[in-house]
């Protein structure tokens, strides 16, 4: 096997080992789920068509069904994990509102008629290359409707290395790159746009939660020898604030807009 074929199958089983885990299986910082599904719930217009590309548990589409009355598809490569999300659409009785099917990225699914908006949650980091990062991106327009919507949540090395300045100057260990993923470069994103697909607008998604939780909260807790908790109170009141508070957290947003009218 070659280097990326062997990165490709170790990411894959550390995929597969995470089905047990159920709702933690995307992360086991719910809060920081959380606040990435807000800002989705608040960027996915009610009523659309949506494909979630990496869908996990299915937690996100099931919200968006229920609170944005919107017509979801999800799609993963893990077939534990399209099991586990289709058990918990059913639970919910969304099955006519909801599908999870099984796909493996970078292919596009082609038989799939087009969708008002696309997401993907720190899905694409999962990818082993650059190149096949690129690829999926540059495939999402053949996904849109003409002026559809991506609406890409994603881990930067950027924002990871803002955070970790900040744990420098409070004498805290530096957070490491996912082994599992590829973190993404702002710089590289804006270069991968194109005509007819461009990026609209850009945000520090998770900007305040991580500088609370990884900087004061981690702070705090080296000082009086507390163990680090991911539902310590601070993290949940960061949690519950508005985001676009420096430019901290890996996670950022990415709002592609394919050129054409909406009908
Ligand atoms: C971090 S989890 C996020 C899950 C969900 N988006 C959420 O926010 O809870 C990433 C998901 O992407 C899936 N995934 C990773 N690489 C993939 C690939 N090449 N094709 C399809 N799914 C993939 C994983 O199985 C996992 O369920």
């Amino acid at each position: 096997m070659d280097s990326l074929a062997q990165r490709r199958h170790t990411i894959r089983t550390f995929w597969e080992e995470r089905v047990p885990l159920g709702m933690l299986s995307g992360t086991p910082d719910f809060l920081l789920t959380q606040v990435e599904q807000a800002y989705l719930l608040e960027h996915v217009p009610a009523g659309s068509r949506v494909l979630e590309l990496g869908s996990g548990s299915g937690h996100t589409l099931i919200r968006l069904a229920q609170k944005r009355q919107c017509e979801c598809v999800g799609l993963d490569y893990i077939p534990g994990m399209v099991q586990l999300a289709q058990a918990q659409v059913q639970a919910v009785g969304l099955s006519g509102q909801v599908r999870i099917m099984a796909h493996t990225l970078p292919a596009l699914p082609e038989d799939l008629s087009p969708f008002d908006v696309v997401i993907s949650n720190r899905c694409l980091n999962s990818l082993v290359s650059a190149e096949e990062q690129q690829q999926v991106i540059q495939g999402i327009p053949s996904l849109l409707k003409p002026g559809g919507l991506f609406l890409m949540l994603e881990n930067t090395l950027d924002g990871l290395e803002a955070t970790n300045r900040m744990r420098q100057a409070a004498g805290l260990d530096s957070i490491e790159e996912a082994w599992h993923s590829r973190f993404f470069r702002v710089a590289e994103v804006e270069a991968w746009q194109q005509p007819g697909f461009r990026i609209e607008h850009f945000a520090h998604v998770t900007s305040l939660y991580y500088f609370l939780s990884r900087v004061i909260n981690a702070s705090l807790c080296a000082q009086t020898g507390e163990a680090l908790a991911y539902d310590a109170r601070i993290n949940q009141i960061a949690a519950a604030l508005p985001q676009q508070v420096g430019d901290f957290g890996p996670v950022k947003a990415w709002h592609w807009r394919k050129q054409g009218q909406t009908a």
